[in-house]
């Protein structure tokens, strides 16, 4: 029996009734955008993320792009990210009209490397963006340290780490900002598209509110050049009823992937290292391997799905080569761009498709 990457269908056809339920009241009150459904979202999101603000946006790639907008980044100043992400990390730099600077990743969780950073940082560098990838959060101590004595802006990308955490503190309340994204493949994903931006400073959070809405902060007054970038109130139902499963949802994460973890030994895998003090969300379980086309080739066969975040990390894109970005050697990048598999995860997974996962991942290296 075929086994998806994530079984959204089922997780919908679980909510069915309070989805459309709710979304057939916001149809019928008409009030479509910035209203009731998007401030019950952002209300609980902050209070979720454990911020005094949340902001609702159109998608993550926004969250990213008028988080840094926001904080008064753009032309002239430097941001230093990562490549162990999904291109919008770098994009969104691009479209705030500052100039990116990649850093490598360290290699036991593949997030910003500290020291990397601390290298890296020069007198135009005035934001960073740590990833918490695969749902893993950056080293925030290490590299908030390292702001500090800089004068640097920190946004996290917490695309893929709803629910995270990093020494009791959620993901959304580390950094200066942070992005989130609610494509339907996240631990919380709408229908459509959506973002989030979590701060605690009442003037950037203002500032969003401007940006996300043409620059207007009353309406027919356009203070400055924004853009139509708010988030609806359709996708705000759906992720208000979500919301109440994320908690559970991650929790069976976290399970499946102790019982994968558990299973998946062999000298040539490597299993998911969560560091002391984190708490994993899980939006992907991915492991490394040399021999990862073989593994790729048993799942293949055996009808499940997999996928390979980064196999052609973005820095290595076309897109990337006009900013100079590909010439850049980040060796653990590099290396792990040909290791990495990540294996079926979403919390309605059953303890016999573990198994069945794990026996064919196996099977192919033995
Ligand atoms: C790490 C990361 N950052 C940013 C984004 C962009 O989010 P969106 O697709 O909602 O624009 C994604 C989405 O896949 C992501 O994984």
């Amino acid at each position: 029996m075929a086994i998806p990457l994530m079984d959204l269908r089922s997780e919908y056809m679980q909510l069915r009734e309070e989805i459309l339920d709710a979304m057939d009241r916001a149809l019928q009150s008409m009030q479509l955008f910035l209203g009731p459904n998007v401030q019950a979202l952002e209300e609980r999101w902050a209070q979720y993320c454990g911020v005094r603000h949340a902001v609702g946006v159109s998608d993550g790639t926004q969250a990213l792009h008028l988080a840094l907008r926001a904080m008064g980044v753009g032309p002239g100043d430097e941001v230093i990210t990562v490549a162990w992400s999904f291109f919008a990390s770098i994009e969104a730099i691009i479209h705030a009209g500052a100039t990116p600077k990649l850093v490598d990743i360290e290699p036991n969780h593949f997030c910003m490397d500290p020291e990397a950073l601390a290298a890296a940082v020069g007198p135009q560098t005035r934001a960073i963006i740590p990833v918490h990838i695969y749902g893993h959060p950056a080293d925030m101590d290490a590299l908030t340290e390292i702001c500090s004595h800089h004068d640097i802006v920190i946004l996290e990308d917490a695309a893929q780490a709803h629910g995270a955490r990093y020494r009791g503190r959620t993901a959304g309340s580390l950094g200066n900002t942070a992005a989130f994204s609610f494509y339907m493949s996240k631990n919380l994903g709408g229908y459509g598209e959506g973002g989030m931006v979590t701060t605690d400073d009442d003037d950037i959070a203002a500032n969003l509110r401007m940006l996300r809405d043409h620059g207007q902060r009353k309406r027919g007054c356009f203070e400055t050049v924004g853009y139509n970038a708010r988030l609806d109130e359709l996708q705000a139902t759906v992720l208000c009823i979500k919301l109440k499963h994320l908690e559970t949802g991650n929790q069976l994460r976290r399970a499946h992937a102790d019982a994968y973890s558990q299973l998946l030994q062999h000298p040539d895998l490597t299993t998911p290292a969560v560091a002391a003090g984190c708490e994993h969300a899980y939006h992907l379980y991915t492991v490394r391997s040399p021999r990862r086309d073989q593994i790729a080739e048993a799942l293949r066969q055996a009808d499940i799905a997999y996928a390979t975040h980064y196999a052609n990390p973005p820095h290595k894109s076309p897109a990337a080569a006009k900013y100079g970005l590909d010439q850049i050697h980040l060796p653990v990048t590099e290396k792990l761009a040909g290791e990495v598999i990540s294996l079926p995860m979403y919390p309605g997974l059953t303890d016999a498709q573990i198994e069945q996962v794990a026996q064919t991942v196996l099977s192919a290296l033995r």
